[in-house]
């Protein structure tokens, strides 16, 4: 009989020959294929889950690495458990730089197949070579590259190719007739795909999603889905006029839509439903880390007021945190029945009403919090004051007010709040602001700025109070 030892012994030798077959029938058809989260940036992280996804993880690596050849060197097996110490040899598919890694694996087996592997490396090393020294033309070509990266992924999310695929893989034909698209076009799309970890081919022609891809699926818990088609679709084309923005210092929406941004997303309901979605997919990555970095249960039994809170994705998770709190969406009459449907399906009814209209005339009053997420940033200075004054007026006597925006720090730090500042020039003439210029703002409203606390994915939580005079 084979000890356990030659069986993985085998298993890899299969896998140098190419030869999967062999090599996926030592393995049980639902093994466990864990490599470490440091790979996860290339798509190749985690845990995978039968040859299926085994061999997607192969194609995968296949594009990641021009060549890559474990060398399996000593075997010590000790009950269902065979360890194996070896070196990878590798060379970056980009970066054509090559090396050696040092490996440990761990195999599992039960009456003589794999059920659990695990790869231990040094992920430090590996990222050396598949990143390489990039030149700064090629960081400058990378940079170039970004536009098609973004319609690439549009179109994918468009098309709803995450959701078609699901969990397996899918042939391109077939995809193809789903999306109405050219087959042969199809596949040159999800090929390119591939080349920047979003999909992988496990074989010819068919294409599974990677742990990258996997959120384009509409029903992925963090699903980024319309997030991409907003921003690479509707703003996509504002940034094709963004010179507009640049010569003015006004928004560029109104000269390629005819309409500034809300304006438009009312007349055009189908595209400000996902405009909605794409706003309540941005706050699902947030709310987890807003609740924690922020200690919410102050408010308990008292009234928070969320203003533009668009479907509500906000208060749910705050009223989730604070039991005892009640809370009020307000936004525009549009999307009131979005936020009607998700406070309904959290349970939330009881202790949520939702109220329309323009934050611009008033604001719901008696608040005990008003919460304002990417409200101010929309907007100039004049309009920005505008907002902050009528909830000074509006709030309970103790009232407090939150505003969550990503700060711009001074000077040349790198800073994801100076994308989403150019972004809110170009698409609605707003701005992301230093917390001096929150400050200034805050105060010119009768609001004190307090204190400013770091909140998740670049983000700030800035908590003001009613400054003594009252409201100016
Ligand atoms: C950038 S989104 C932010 C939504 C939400 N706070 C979030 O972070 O997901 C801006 C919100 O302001 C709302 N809004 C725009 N103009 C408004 C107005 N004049 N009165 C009330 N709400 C408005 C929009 O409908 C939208 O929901």
């Amino acid at each position: 009989m084979r000890s356990n030892s030659d069986i993985i012994r085998a298993s890899y030798e299969a896998f140098h020959h190419r030869d999967h077959k062999t090599a996926l029938a030592a393995f049980a058809p639902d093994i466990e294929w864990t490599h470490p989260d440091g790979m996860v940036d290339y798509g190749l992280g985690g845990t995978k889950k039968g040859h299926e996804e085994i061999l997607a993880f192969m194609a995968r690596a296949r594009t990641v690495f021009s060549e890559l050849r474990p060398d399996p060197q000593e075997f010590i097996e000790q009950g269902d458990r065979v360890v194996v110490f070896g070196v990878h040899y590798m060379c970056g598919a980009r970066s054509g730089r090559s090396g050696t890694v040092p490996f440990v694996h761990s195999w599992r087996l039960a009456r003589g197949l794999a059920t659990h592997f695990t790869d231990i490396h040094d992920t430090a090393l590996v990222r050396r070579i598949v990143e390489g020294d990039k030149s700064p033309v090629a960081e400058l070509l990378e940079t170039h590259d970004g536009y098609i990266r973004a319609h690439v992924v549009r179109l994918v999310a468009e098309l709803k190719v995450g959701d078609l695929i699901g969990d397996g893989a899918r042939d391109v034909a077939e995809l193809a007739t789903a999306t109405a698209t050219d087959s042969r076009a199809l596949f040159r799309l999800l090929r390119t795909a591939t080349g920047f970890g979003l999909m992988a081919e496990p074989a010819p022609g068919r294409f599974a999603l990677t742990e990258i891809g996997a959120p384009l699926r509409s029903d992925h818990p963090l699903s980024v889905r319309s997030i991409m088609v907003i921003g690479g679709g509707l703003f996509g084309r504002v940034f094709s006029d963004a010179e507009h923005s640049l010569r003015t210092g006004e928004p560029a929406f109104p000269k390629t839509f005819g309409l500034p941004l809300f304006a438009y997303l009312q007349q055009n309901p189908e595209v400000g439903a996902v405009f909605n979605t794409s706003m309540a997919e941005f706050s699902r990555l947030e709310t987890g880390g807003l609740v924690t970095a922020y200690d919410f249960s102050a408010f308990s039994g008292r009234r928070i007021v969320d203003v533009g809170g668009g479907d509500g994705t906000l208060i749910c998770a705050v009223l989730d945190a604070v039991t005892e709190a009640t809370g009020v969406v307000f936004d525009q009459p549009e999307v009131a029945d979005a936020a009607r449907e998700r406070i309904a399906a959290a349970g939330l009814g009881e202790r949520c009403t939702v109220e329309s209209g323009d934050f611009f005339s008033a604001v719901p009053t008696g608040g005990d919090l008003y919460i304002l997420k990417w409200i101010i940033h929309d907007w100039p200075d004049e309009q920005a004051l505008a907002i902050l004054r009528n909830c000074r007026r509006a709030m309970a006597p103790g009232g407090r007010l939150l505003l969550v925006e990503q700060v711009v720090p001074e000077g040349d730090t790198p800073h994801r709040g100076k994308v989403m500042d150019f972004t809110m020039l170009v698409v609605l003439g707003g701005r992301e602001r230093t917390k001096a210029e929150y400050s200034a703002l805050l105060a010119a409203a009768g609001l004190r700025l307090e204190r400013v606390l770091d909140g998740p994915m670049d983000s700030s939580i800035l908590e003001a109070l009613p400054d003594g005079g009252g409201p100016p």
